[in-house]
């Protein structure tokens, strides 16, 4: 059978080497055995990316939206049929468990076949016009080259979310996939072939060398947008140098979600939306909660039930049929996880449930459990991207607004109450892009994903998300008084 993939990077439709001929490997943080070793894409290589998107531009700008549409819904059907093979090869590169991979995989198809459908639907508007003689129009045109920088947590999802209504509404892409996990990204590029895009519109540049091929892409003037999806630290740095040639840029960065349980809450659903917002992934999404909010009365029966269904969570690798929490990606995510954990314990939070490595392996956490935070400590300030759940008790509603808004991101926020009056007044007071009541889990392609504050901004997925890959142009017709008359 055709590979997935081939260990190079995808340019103007052709599977090609580094220009330098280096490569680097790819390990599975499962057991650390080798993946592949693929392509190390330097300088030159991004500029022949840049280059075959520009040379691609007008032609696919050119095409009519519905053929663009029938393109991407060919892409999106080659994904489902090979759901399969892409959820293996997820979880070999990253380590998330396959049936989480297999969602992954619907999760980022259905943006590619939620963006065919809006492709059809970018329309323009007619504005009253101030003079009789003349008339107003916008029309929305594609920006152009587009860069695209992905993390490791969602090696599909977040490629899809940004190259579908890139592709959608004309652009074309030059993808820079996280260094962990470029395979998936490879693998969509193939089937992005097979759909029939054309060579050009969608280059895949994998590379360890993440600062010389980013900077290439930020400092060229062909590129229009730079789309990131990261830390809130990268992003502000892509930010300053995307500023030299004033690109347009779309951000997804940092979360410090708060999870707050009201003592009226229906104590067995907030619990199972606390696992699943807390542990999916591992912890490693933007949008895990990263900080329990339980109020007083609530408070010791949440503890209790959310260690009992902690408990429960079958730590593995991802290919084990029962794993629930697989690995973390590498070294550095493990020890970020123990340094918080260690700091916070020092000043005083207490270990429920878990604290420490498991006897997996060297890149498995323990699913953890820790009360008696407070907000001056460290699992509470920073993103802990790792299964631990960090609670604070708290008395009053305006308390936990406070405590949840006191923090520089505003990403996803969550909140549980049986209380009509409070879930509007509570999920209008939080200062965040998404807020969930009563629901530990709010992405869908159908709704708009983004930040408030210091975690971005711009919007993915919903009528939204094509916006951002689209320029207003607003055209004046004039003269169009009858001959000899005076406008
Ligand atoms: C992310 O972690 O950046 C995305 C999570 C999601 O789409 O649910």
């Amino acid at each position: 059978m055709t590979p997935l993939y081939e260990p190079q990077a995808f340019i103007d439709g052709r599977w090609i080497d580094a220009a330098d001929g280096r490569r680097f490997a790819i390990n599975d943080p499962a057991d650390g055995s080798h993946v592949a070793d693929v392509a190390d894409c330097g300088a030159d290589d991004a500029d022949a990316a840049i280059a075959a998107a520009s040379a691609a531009l007008p032609g696919w700008r050119a095409r009519t939206a519905a053929d663009r549409a029938q393109l991407l819904h060919r892409w999106h059907a080659l994904i489902i049929d090979n759901i399969d093979a892409l959820a293996e090869l997820l979880t070999r590169e990253m380590g998330k468990p396959l049936a989480e991979a297999a969602g992954e995989i619907r999760y980022g198809a259905s943006f590619i076949q939620w963006f065919a459908e809006e492709a059809r639907r970018s329309y323009g508007e007619t504005i009253p016009s101030p003079w009789p003689s003349a008339r107003i129009v916008t029309t929305r045109q594609p920006v152009g080259v587009v860069a695209a920088i992905t993390p490791w947590n969602f090696p599909v999802a977040m490629v899809t979310r940004k190259a579908a209504p890139a592709l959608a509404a004309g652009c074309t892409m030059v993808l820079k996939p996280a260094e962990d996990t470029p395979l998936s990204s490879l693998a969509l590029a193939e089937l992005a072939h097979r759909a029939g895009i054309p060579a050009g519109v969608f280059n895949v540049v994998p590379t360890a060398r993440a600062a010389l091929v980013g900077d290439r892409l930020l400092d060229s003037a062909d590129v229009r947008k730079i789309s990131f999806t990261g830390s809130t630290e990268t992003g502000r740095k892509l930010l300053a140098r995307a500023a030299a040639t004033v690109k347009r840029a779309s951000m997804e960065l940092g979360g410090n979600a708060p999870f707050i349980v009201f003592d009226d809450a229906d104590l067995e659903a907030a619990v199972e939306g606390a696992i699943a917002s807390k542990y999916r992934n591992a912890g490693q999404t933007c949008v895990c909660a990263n900080r329990f909010l339980v109020q007083h009365g609530i408070h010791d029966r949440f503890v209790a039930r959310l260690i009992e269904r902690t408990r429960e969570l079958k730590v593995g690798p991802g290919t084990a049929p029962d794993t629930a929490i697989g690995p973390l990606i590498n070294q550095r995510a493990i020890e970020k996880v123990e340094a918080l954990l260690g700091a916070s314990v020092d000043a005083g939070a207490q270990i429920a449930l878990g604290g420490a490595r498991h006897v997996r392996g060297e890149l498995f956490f323990e699913p953890t459990v820790v009360t008696d935070v407070t907000a001056a400590m460290p699992l509470w300030s920073d993103e802990i991207f790792g299964p631990v759940a960090s609670i604070l008790r708290f008395d009053t509603e305006a308390e936990a607004v406070a405590l949840a808004n006191a923090t520089p991101f505003g990403l996803a926020a969550y909140f549980y109450t049986a209380d009509l009056g409070r879930a509007w007044r509570v999920g209008e007071a939080l200062e965040f892009g998404m807020v969930g009541i009563n629901e530990g889990m709010l992405s869908t392609e159908v709704a708009p994903f983004g930040g408030l504050k210091q975690s971005g901004y711009g919007r993915e997925g919903s009528s939204h998300g094509l916006n951002e890959y689209l320029d207003i142009k607003y055209m004046l017709m004039g003269g169009l008084a009858p001959k000899g008359d005076v406008a």
